[in-house]
């Protein structure tokens, strides 16, 4: 893929998120020569620091955040190179835009990124500041960083905001989730295998659930996260981005707006949750002490010093009111300090024929590994082999993809807004119509109408989420249950 001469410009550049996966991430693109010559990166914060410091403070961040094998001192050098600062208060419209401007007039015609790494209050102030001192050019677009808002009014405020300055087509909303492998794989497996596509319903597939559990606890983001919370955090944008690509129907074409039409169609065809029904639809908890392998670990409260309703584990079912999924739960859950780093979706299709095999015959399963190894697995029943009898078991088709360099996903997304391909960023109208169903399940939280469990860090999670699934015949995946088979 043709990808131009670009000046990346980074507002938040000394913020967690640049050091630990913007620059290794643009760093990680250099290295396999996917970044052109003459290619600039500009980092701006409100942090007063010479360039020198900036680039010393970067070359620390990549000597830390790199996976080992990919540090070459001697390329380190040479990719600091590229970098520039510039100390800007983005919301001061007095602040040192001329300085910026002197170093990106120098390309009037080139592609200039300018992405917004900083709180999403902010973005509308940043807009206006670039395009009053006559910044954006044709040839701009601007990535906009999760959280788009806390609920639906905050994020229409910051899309309206936002969009004074830009035209939607140089909008590029990041889901992260959208640049991983496998996450992109779902559209490969469900639609160039005509044997997946065609069981792809309600007919054959019993339910979906999209597990996304991690072994760290809230680290150095309290303050965010504990605004923030589970459902937020990762169910409103990573969770139901990975529920919408499973569920569409067919797109039209693999051109980004006929994928996110029909992404967008499942979001507002999600049934309601509401106040009468959240408590049965929802569980919601919290980690209290416990232990991640060896180490001991303290509880969301301990960790934070001071009372809190925000829960660190969500599990929700939902249904997709289309044809295609009547009655089919969608279960999602995500969590924090979990047994294991561990995300996957789990397809469970419909038990064979009982009349023939009684209870012997088990549903088989499709899992989609999205991390911390990509693949998949794929399980039948065959009639054992080692048995004299007719007996059924369990066979596993296994994809790795362990042995492969896969970029990670900043690395393809940063580089598909340079190129101009919207097609794996978040439509206004997605993101929108994913607050709009997510938020009365948040307000009812908020009011205590679903009780707030409790889980053990290093669990698996409150024994109220077993219980959500098992209403509808189902359990919950672990890892090690698929590859067990
Ligand atoms: C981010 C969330 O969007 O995703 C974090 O804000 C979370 O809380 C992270 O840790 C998980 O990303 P990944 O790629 O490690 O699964």
């Amino acid at each position: 893929e043709h990808t131009p001469v670009f000046d990346y410009v980074i507002f938040g550049a000394t913020g967690d998120l640049a050091m630990r996966k913007l620059l290794p991430a643009l760093y990680n693109q250099f290295r396999v020569k996917h970044v052109p010559e003459g290619s600039r990166i500009i980092g701006t914060a409100r942090s007063d620091m010479t360039c020198e410091q900036y680039r010393e403070m970067a070359r620390q961040a990549l000597d830390t955040f790199l996976p080992k094998g990919t540090i070459n001192p001697e390329l380190i050098d040479r990719f600091l190179q590229m970098i520039n600062y510039v100390t800007i208060d983005g919301t001061n419209p007095d602040s040192n835009w001329d300085a910026l401007k002197a170093i990106l007039d120098k390309y009037p015609h080139r592609v200039r990124v300018f992405y917004f790494s900083t709180a999403p209050q902010i973005f509308e102030a940043i807009s206006e500041n670039l395009a009053s001192h006559h910044l954006i050019t044709p040839n701009s677009r601007v990535v906009l960083e999760k959280p788009i808002g806390t609920d639906s009014a905050s994020a229409k405020k910051i899309n309206d905001g936002v969009s004074r300055f830009f035209g939607e087509n140089q909008i590029f909303r990041i889901d992260h989730y959208l640049g991983k492998e496998t996450v992109q794989d779902i559209l490969a497996i469900r639609f160039a295998n005509p044997f997946i596509n065609a069981v792809w319903s309600g007919e054959y597939i019993q339910s979906i659930q999209i597990t996304a559990a991690e072994t760290v606890g809230v680290e150095g983001r309290a303050d965010y996260y504990d605004r923030s919370g589970a459902a937020r955090d990762m169910i409103q944008n990573h969770l139901l981005q990975i529920l919408s690509l499973c569920a569409m129907d067919p797109p039209k074409s693999l051109t980004g707006d006929a994928v996110r039409d029909a992404k967008v169609a499942v979001l507002k065809a999600l049934q309601p949750i509401t106040e009468a029904n959240v408590g049965q639809e929802t569980v919601r908890a919290q980690y209290t002490a416990g232990g991640i392998g060896d180490h001991r670990v303290p509880g969301y409260i301990e960790e934070l010093g001071k009372p809190s309703n925000t829960e660190t584990y969500a599990a929700v079912r939902a249904y997709v009111n289309t044809p295609r999924w009547k009655g089919v739960p969608f279960y999602l859950r995500t969590a924090k300090r979990s047994k294991r780093k561990d995300s996957e979706v789990v397809v469970t299709f419909k038990p064979g024929l009982k009349n023939l095999f009684g209870d012997q015959v088990q549903s088989d399963y499709m899992a989609i590994r999205l991390q911390p190894d990509e693949g998949f697995a794929l399980t039948f029943n065959i009639k054992d082999p080692s048995s004299p009898t007719f007996t059924l078991q369990h066979a596993t088709l296994e994809g790795d993809f362990s042995t492969i360099r896969i970029p990670d996903s900043y690395e393809r997304l940063m580089l598909d807004a340079v190129r101009g391909n919207p097609g794996l960023f978040i439509r206004r109208d997605e993101v929108e119509a994913a607050w709009d169903w997510i938020e009365p399940t948040l307000r009812a939280w908020a009011a205590n109408k679903t009780k707030m469990e409790t889980y053990p860090a290093g669990s698996h999670g409150p024994e109220a989420a077993n219980k959500l699934v098992a209403q509808t015949g189902d359990k919950w995946h672990e890892r090690l249950d698929i590859s067990q088979g």
